[in-house]
This record gives C-alpha cells, structure tokens and sequence, in this order.
C-alpha cells in the first residue's frame, strides 16, 4: 500500500515483482486518481500486470495492491485482489475463518458477492459498518472485531482519496515511512526501493497512513506506539546474482551463513550461555526438560536437536508441530524450557502454539530466529540470532543449517551446566563446528554429480528418504524439499521401519535416498539398503567417503 506525493504505481508494481519469488497465481492493483477508484487484475505474472497499467497509463497518488495465491476460490481474474465494495477496495493476505457465516449475513443485507474469496467478506463487512459509522478508520476496526482468522489487511476508500487503512492479525506488516509518503508491506524488501525506516506493526494492530503521517491502535481504538527502525536488509542480498534461482543461491549460501552464524565463537575454547541472552544460565539451570516446537523444516531441526539434547546435555526433550501443538490438550510442566524455531519468525502457528504454552504456565522460553525484527523474536526475551541472511526461496536451506548450528550450540551449554561436557571435549565440539564452513563447502562441490541424478530422478513419481538415528530427521526433510520443490511425492522412514510396511512399494520405479554417515547406525542401515536392492530398488546414497557402500 502508497499513499505519496507522487505517482505510485511503479512502486506498487515493483514492490510486487520484489514479492513475486513466494509464489502467486493471480495479481491486482487499486488507485484512486483524480476520476476515482480503479482496479487492474490479472491472472499470470507482475509483469502481465505491468503491461495493463502501461496501456492504461495507470496513476494515482493512493494505491494498493497485491499477488494471490489461491485458497478461496479457484485462480482466475474475478477471484483476484483487490475487491470492491461501493467505493472501498481491499487486499488481504491470510484466511478469515468465519467468512461464510459473515457471507450469509451480508447477502441477507443485500450485499451481492462477485468473488468465491473470504476476502470479499471483508469489504463488503467495512462497507456496512460505514453506514453506522462514516468514520473510514473506526468502521474498518469495527469491522476487523467481527473477523476471526488472520490477516493482513489494507483498505481504499474513494472518498478519502489521501487515506489508507491497514491492520493485522496472524500475518505480517509494517508499515514504511518516508518524506515523500508512507507505506505498508508485508516484508521489508518490497518497500527497500522507497525507504529504509520501517514500524512493525504487532498482531491486533490497525493503522491509518496518510502523505504525512501515520497513527495505530489497537482494534478497540486505543492508540499505540510502535518503535521505527532502521531495516539493515541490503538491496544486494535479495538479489539473484549469478544464480538461476533463489533456492540455489541460498544453498551455495551455507558456508558463509554458518561462519555468520559461529562469527561470535571466535577463537573461544570455552562457550557461554550469554550467547542466547542475559539471564540464560539462570533460566537453564531451573529446567527438567525441553520442548521444541516449531513448523515444516524448522520443525525436522528440532527433531534433530532432539539427539543432541537428550544424548549430549541429558535433558528429556519432546518435538511438536505448532499446529498440532497449540490445539492438543497437554500436561504442562513449568520447568520447561519452551524452544520456537523459526526462520521468519512470523510464522502464525508457532507464534500461536507459544502463546498457548505460556498460557498453560511455561514461561521458560527462548527462540531461534534468523529474523531479528520478527515477531517471534520479540515474545521471547531468550533468543539466538541465526545469521543466514534474508532467505527469498519460500523453501528453508540456509536456514535449516544455522538453525542446527544454534541448536548443537544450544546443546553444548545445556551438557556443560549439567556436567556432561568436559573441558577437553568442548574445546574439540568447538573446534568442529568451526570447520563446519568448510565441510559444506566441500560437500557443495558434489553439485554436477547430483545434477545429473537429478535429470535421472525428474521424470519419477515418488521417492522414498531412509535415514537411521539423527539422520532420520535428515531424510524426512528430504523428503520435504523434494515434494515442496519438484512436487514429485515423496516419504520419509527410519530405515529400520522399512520392513514394516513400505518395503513392498519398493521396486525399480521407486528410487530411494538414504543419509549413511559413517556412524554407529551405519551397519544396520546397510542391512537395510540390501533390502531395497534385493527387491530390485534404486539406489541414492549420500554416504562419508569411508562408510564403504558398494
Ligand atoms: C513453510 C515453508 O511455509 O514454513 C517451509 O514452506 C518452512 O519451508 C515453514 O520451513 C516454517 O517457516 P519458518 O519461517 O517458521 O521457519
């Protein structure tokens, strides 16, 4: 959203394509000029967008605007964003989850819906409450207090054409201020070409911007203040460079985010819990066990961490899905230590599953975020900053290596204040993870052999990921990437498993991946390998060079 001295549709445009790498079906945009409301959609790319308003010659100083990715309603043009209402235009990110309840009521007011979208509810739902109420700002809040679900939201009104009202629950915003107007996004990079003075907004927030100024409240009125801040996200860092997409950026990416990451160990022989916050050693010394709780690849480092922890530092801990989490009636113990992981930071179900754990007296807690304005960061007062950069590939990499870092970390200091870290042993688990950088590299110089497994493996329908101990969070976040990415279906299994069950989907079309480190697993897991091959499977192996699979 703009509101500016000056034409802002290059902006918007722009901000969009910024936007585009996370995936969208259809795009839109609303100015209000001179001779009012106008609305451009389409279904396809920014650019096709772009290409409307050029034709159109499209100006205004007031806009919104806004990429879709299906959820209510199929992907076409009169699902698109933003919707209308009289002279209102609204874009939404999130879902309202009592939309069809409000759709009842609304048509029953005479309200005729021209979209299949919960979006549309809302706009028609502000148009209503204009009629008690004229006041744009008030009757967008009254209505926002009968929605439930998340949003993100930002409102046109034609007859206020310097004017824009946004606001937020569950989905990220901020807003952008400038001297010229201000602006709202939801992520920083879409507004780095206009300003770099950002105001995070929290969830329950609503504000009005204006060309000069900007006021929140929260839904009820009160006003607020938000701190602004400088935003260090540098333009360079979300660029492509010489890579062909994001994800392969991020991936060569790993050496240098794990040494960001490690940066504050130096040359230390000795680890101190300060590196996760003033009071940790406090705090980690009043805990019986831990409970990981996080969503998708942060989730699969949990799980790994859950090794570590319970092998190295010797604290019962448990890994939970946030979604899961937060709606399962749980026994909850004080004394435990409440670990988000989280690369954004803004993810709705973490953020909502710790909620919930501190609602149920767990005020132990301490996140792992690679976003240090992000919303996670700010709930929890113990926090390690992974140092990976701005991740664009909607699916995490670099991320996930950091965040293991942090959590092997995590471990270390956790073993040494229970006394399960000798002095010699820690100098060394330090001295590893230093050389870490450098393993990755070495394993990122495999590229043209996995490309060309690639191309073998495109044209198959499903994959199974086999991984024993640790190494089976491993496979299932291979399994992960594979569906997210190539949409090819993919599982995960404990090695072990195999014979329970999915061995008898083994044969030559099903290729199967397995994680053999040379450990002590590794003989079993060979076991397991000859029953893929003798059910006539193929075989991928990611193996250390001394674990002498033939
Ligand atoms: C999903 C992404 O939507 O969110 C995953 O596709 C990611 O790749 C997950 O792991 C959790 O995100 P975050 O930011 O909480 O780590």
């Amino acid at each position: 959203a703009a509101v500016a001295d000056r034409n802002i549709v290059s902006v918007l445009l722009e901000g969009l394509r910024r936007l585009e790498y996370r995936g969208y079906d259809s795009a839109g945009l609303a100015l209000i000029n001179e001779k009012g409301l106008h609305r451009l959609r389409s279904v396809g790319r920014v650019a096709e967008l772009t290409a409307q308003a050029d034709e159109s010659q499209a100006c205004g100083n007031t806009g919104i605007a806004h990429t879709r990715w299906a959820t209510h309603g199929v992907p076409c043009e009169r699902n698109a964003h933003p919707h209308i209402s009289g002279g209102l235009a609204v874009v939404h990110n999130g879902i309202i989850e009592n939309h069809e309840v409000l759709r009842a009521r609304l048509k029953g007011d005479g309200y005729e819906f021209t979209s299949d979208t919960d979006t549309e509810v809302v706009a028609h739902l502000i148009a209503s409450e204009l009629k008690k109420n004229p006041d744009f700002f008030a009757a967008t809040r009254a209505a926002i207090a009968q929605l439930q679900g998340a949003y993100a939201l930002a409102v046109l009104r034609e007859s206020e054409p310097d004017r824009v009202v946004v606001a937020r629950e569950g989905s990220p915003l901020l807003l952008g201020l400038s001297t010229e107007g201000n602006y709202a996004a939801s992520d920083a990079s879409a507004l780095l070409q206009v300003t770099r003075r950002i105001v995070y907004l929290d969830n329950g927030d609503c504000a009005e911007l204006t060309r000069t100024g900007y006021r929140i409240t929260r839904v009820d009125g009160t006003p607020v203040k938000r701190r602004e801040t400088e935003t260090h996200l540098s333009a360079d860092a979300v660029e492509l460079g010489q890579y062909r997409h994001y994800m392969q950026k991020e991936i060569f990416e790993q050496p240098v985010a794990l040494s960001n990451t490690l940066e504050m160990l130096g040359a230390a022989r000795s680890i101190q819990p300060g590196l996760f916050g003033a009071n940790c050693e406090e705090v980690l010394k009043d805990i019986r066990q831990i409970l990981i709780i996080a969503c998708g690849t942060s989730y699969h480092a949990g799980l790994v961490a859950r090794y570590w922890l319970e092998s190295l530092a010797r604290v019962p801990c448990t890994v939970e899905v946030a979604s899961e989490y937060r709606y399962r009636d749980s026994v909850a113990d004080p004394q435990t230590l409440v670990v988000t992981l989280s690369q954004s930071g803004e993810t709705a179900d973490t953020l909502a599953a710790l909620q919930h754990a501190k609602s149920l007296g767990m005020h132990h807690t301490l996140c792992i975020c690679n976003v240090p304005e992000s919303s996670l960061v700010r709930e929890n007062a113990l926090r390690f900053i992974t140092r990976a950069g701005p991740e664009i590939g909607v699916a995490s990499t670099k991320a996930f290596t950091t965040q293991l870092a942090a959590l092997y970390l995590l471990t270390l200091i956790i073993a040494k204040l229970r006394g399960n870290l000798s002095a010699e042993t820690e100098s060394a688990e330090l001295q590893h993870l230093r050389h870490l950088p450098m393993a990755v590299s070495r394993v990122l110089e495999l590229e043209p052999q996995i490309r060309e497994w690639a191309e073998h493996f495109a044209m198959k329908q499903d994959a199974l990921f086999l991984g024993r101990g640790r190494h089976y969070p491993i496979a299932l976040e291979g399994a992960l990437k594979l569906k997210e990415i190539s949409y090819i279906h993919a599982e995960a299994y404990p090695a072990g498993e195999l014979k329970h069950g999915p061995l008898a989907l083994v044969d030559k079309d099903m290729p199967v991946i397995a994680v053999a480190p040379n450990d002590v697993l590794l003989e079993k897991l060979k076991s397991n390998l000859q029953e893929v091959r003798a059910r006539g499977g193929e075989l991928y192996v990611f193996a250390d060079a001394d674990s002498e699979i033939t």
